[in-house]
């Protein structure tokens, strides 16, 4: 059984799957105007780092038909775009994707300010992230033994991303040639992606998956059942500094404990090369009610949507390219240099 599309453009139209109904529901929202899906993308109906880009280089596309007037001049459609451009940005701070593939769309509008132009741009954004899942699960794949268990957190797989997701990839190829293997899920709290997105996407495509709580990997670890851990990302800086779901920090500390590797899945369009270190990004910062849910004690709440995990607790990246390894900043700038969703923010042509 494949997973419903995360996003789905078809004649010029831009229907989002509704991930907050998952597992028990398969809606699709329509997205009809700027509004629309600047609040798809704060309220989590589309959701994962590159699905966040795509949606919005679609959203944007929506946006401009929607309102396109008749014989519309060059600087006035790009103005128009602009202020889309600028009000999507702000929807979500801290996956990378969301800005870089907006800045692609801009960028395609600077030397072309025309609906088809952007459209194309949009489309091949989609396009290039499918090919991408498909070269990261070829390179991981090899990490993934008979036999082994694997542990990922959060959801980085087809609803995050696109077709096999990042760091599902090299487990649905392995499931494909039959290599026989475990996953474990972190529920991943506050919002259970891991639970209601990972744990059902994985299950319908018939892997062999666990469903843990979160403060259970280590008990796990110890009794010998994870040989590796493999996680998506929303950002990776320049260093090799990760940030990725909440919860990803406590994974990478104690597979150093454990000695077990620590591995991050990580498409060019997440590699900001223009950001320094991980402590420079803004971490989004959500509501409260997420946390308290209708049984905790009314009591003030710290909610962190991500955390940065540090480059040294890191064992390998797997790009689209190729493993980086230590030295991460070195190998990733080999691999992703040019490429890299830092360089389109800063007007580098790749
Ligand atoms: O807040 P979300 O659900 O958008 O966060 C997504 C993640 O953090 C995922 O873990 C993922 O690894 C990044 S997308 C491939």
């Amino acid at each position: 059984m494949t997973t419903p599309a995360a996003v789905c453009w078809r004649d010029n139209r831009l229907e989002l799957l509704d991930q907050r109904r998952l597992p028990r529901e398969v809606k699709y929202l329509t997205i009809r105007s700027i509004a629309d899906i600047e609040r798809a993308i704060r309220t989590l109906a589309v959701r994962g780092a590159p699905a966040i880009g795509i949606a919005a280089a679609y959203g944007l596309v929506v946006a401009m038909s929607a309102e396109s007037p008749p014989d519309e001049a060059p600087e006035a459609f790009r103005s128009r775009l602009d202020g889309f451009a600028a009000r999507l940005r702000r929807a979500r701070p801290t996956a990378v994707n969301l800005a870089w593939a907006i800045e692609r769309v801009c960028r395609r509008a600077t030397a072309e300010a025309s609906l088809p132009a952007i459209r194309d741009e949009a489309e091949a954004i989609h396009r290039e992230d499918e090919a991408i899942c498909g070269a990261i699960g070829r390179h991981g794949a090899p990490l993934i033994t008979p036999g082994a268990g694997v542990l990922t957190h959060c959801n980085a797989g087809s609803l995050a991303v696109s077709t096999l997701g990042t760091a599902t990839a090299p487990m649905y190829l392995r499931h494909r040639d039959g290599m026989p293997f475990r996953v474990f899920v972190d529920e991943t709290r506050p919002l259970l992606q891991g639970a209601r997105l990972t744990a059902w996407e994985l299950s319908r495509a018939g892997l062999d998956v666990t469903l843990i709580c979160d403060n259970m990997a280590a008990s796990l670890m110890a009794a010998g059942e994870i040989d590796l851990v493999l996680v998506g990302t929303d950002r990776v800086t320049r260093n090799g500094d990760v940030i990725n779901k909440i919860g990803t920090l406590n994974l990478a500390v104690l597979c150093r404990h454990f000695g077990i590797p620590f591995y991050v899945a990580c498409p060019s369009s997440t590699y900001d090369a223009a950001t320094l270190r991980g402590s420079d990004v803004v971490i989004e910062e959500r509501g409260p009610e997420e946390v308290l849910g209708d049984h905790a004690a009314r009591v003030p709440v710290r909610n962190p949507a991500f955390d940065v995990t540090p480059a040294t607790l890191v064992t390998a990246i797997i790009t689209e390219h190729g493993i980086a390894r230590p030295p991460l900043e070195a190998a990733l700038i080999g691999f992703m240099g040019r490429s890299a969703a830092g360089s389109a923010r800063n007007g580098e042509r790749g």
